[in-house]
């Protein structure tokens, strides 16, 4: 039985405040977990507060329904509560932060008072091995980072690689690859909120310096890399059109440029291509691309199985971005997990732009033999999670 909850404000890798649980059970299990959060936020997706105003509305309507009330082990009660203190569809009440903080730390009590890892107690006995690619952010700009590129994300995918360490070293490789390169043409390069390389270069020139820097490395380490786009497309769709800079592309312009993208650059993996609420511009791609790449609904799906359901059946996409605070509980990621599965879609558990040391989606995705994971490449809340993927590894293989 949950015997307390306290909640307080931490940093994120931002700089902002940002929403920590620690839950305590009757058998001495302790759970604690941490909030992300997103820059480039989709339309539909639960709401986050201001920490505080979270924390307090947590502190009166949730904390009364847990405490004494619900077993950390049984994830469905700990998130059922969480759902019936908040009352709304979107967290508006109690906050998608505060929710989620809450639902994860429980996930980690309950694992402790099994003395289980947090990826066995949510994955269970009939678990898979399978590890997730890492799909490793190089080279951005959109909304993580000014004057770099409108693309939000170029990620190195190392499809190829015989483990996940060897997936998450090559990942650094390609990032250090990348500086290099960027070196050589005298571009100087910050970086943007999740480590990746915000260079003031056009798109294509980060196409032209992403596929050298996977090249070099897939050469030097002998197994296959391939790289991706998170589009953030959302972010660039305004008054019916897509905006790169000062030039402009219609919706059928958008598809035929994706489309050319995925074969001139054998990308493994294409995110959010088109606006939050285009359906059927995604299912054209997908009926042309689908079966070369991965066409991953983010904004499109927000964690959301009413959302993935619409896509599945208007064949809009095959993949989908699992983010747990976009929907605010992990009973929610887990059942649109197990639909996107169903219907054969892969999932990508995801990292926030705004992130902290947290590491539940690396339990997260093994839990749930995720194909992918995306979680950047370098930075300390970003390894959080890569450096515990590999300690997995060698704990479950
Ligand atoms: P966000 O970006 O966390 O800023 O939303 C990540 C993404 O779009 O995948
Ligand atoms: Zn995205």
């Amino acid at each position: 039985l949950i015997t307390s909850v306290r909640l307080r404000r931490i940093l994120d890798s931002r700089g902002n405040p940002t929403v920590e649980a620690d839950v305590l059970t009757e058998s001495g299990g302790f759970g604690r977990a941490a909030a992300p959060s997103g820059a480039s936020t989709g339309e539909y997706e639960a709401i986050e507060l201001p920490p505080n105003e979270a924390i307090s509305a947590a502190r009166k309507h949730a904390v009364p329904r847990l405490v004494g009330e619900v077993h950390a082990g049984n994830q469905r009660e700990v998130d059922g509560a969480l759902r019936a203190a908040d009352g709304t569809e979107n967290f508006s009440e109690i906050g998608a932060n505060s929710a989620v903080a809450i639902s994860m730390a429980a996930a980690k009590a309950g694992a402790d008072v099994l003395g289980a890892p947090l990826y066995q107690h949510l994955g269970g006995a009939f678990r898979g091995d399978n590890f997730p690619v890492p799909l490793g952010n190089v080279v951005g700009g959109g909304e993580h980072a000014k004057d770099a590129t409108n693309i939000q994300e170029f990620l190195a995918a190392p499809v190829g690689a015989p483990s996940v360490a060897e997936a998450i070293f090559a990942n650094a490789d390609v990032h250090a690859k990348a500086a290099e390169i960027l070196d050589e043409r005298g571009i100087p390069a910050a970086k943007g909120d999740e480590g990746a390389w915000a260079p003031p270069v056009d798109d294509a020139e980060a196409f032209e310096i992403m596929d050298e820097a996977v090249e070099a490395v897939a050469d030097d380490r002998g197994f296959e890399i391939k790289f991706g786009l998170d589009m953030a497309a959302a972010e660039l769709f305004e008054d019916g059109e897509y905006h790169y800079g000062d030039e402009t592309k219609s919706t059928e312009e958008q598809i035929d440029y994706v489309a050319d993208l995925v074969n001139e650059y054998d990308l493994a993996y294409v995110e959010d291509p088109l606006d939050e609420n285009d359906y059927e511009g995604f299912a054209e791609l997908t009926d042309r691309v689908g079966d070369q790449t991965l066409i991953c609904g983010d904004d499109l799906f927000v964690t959301n199985v009413e959302r993935l359901q619409e896509g599945i059946d208007t064949d809009a996409a095959n993949s989908i971005l699992i983010k747990p605070n976009q929907i605010g509980t992990l009973t929610d990621a887990f059942d649109a997990i197990e639909l996107a599965t169903e219907h054969g879609y892969k999932s990508v558990i995801s990292h926030r732009s705004g992130e902290t040391e947290d590491t539940t989606i690396a339990h997260l995705a093994v839990a749930t033999d995720a194909p992918f994971i995306k979680t950047g490449t370098v930075q300390g809340e970003r390894t959080a999670k890569l450096n515990e993927l590999i300690r997995i590894a060698e704990d479950a293989v």
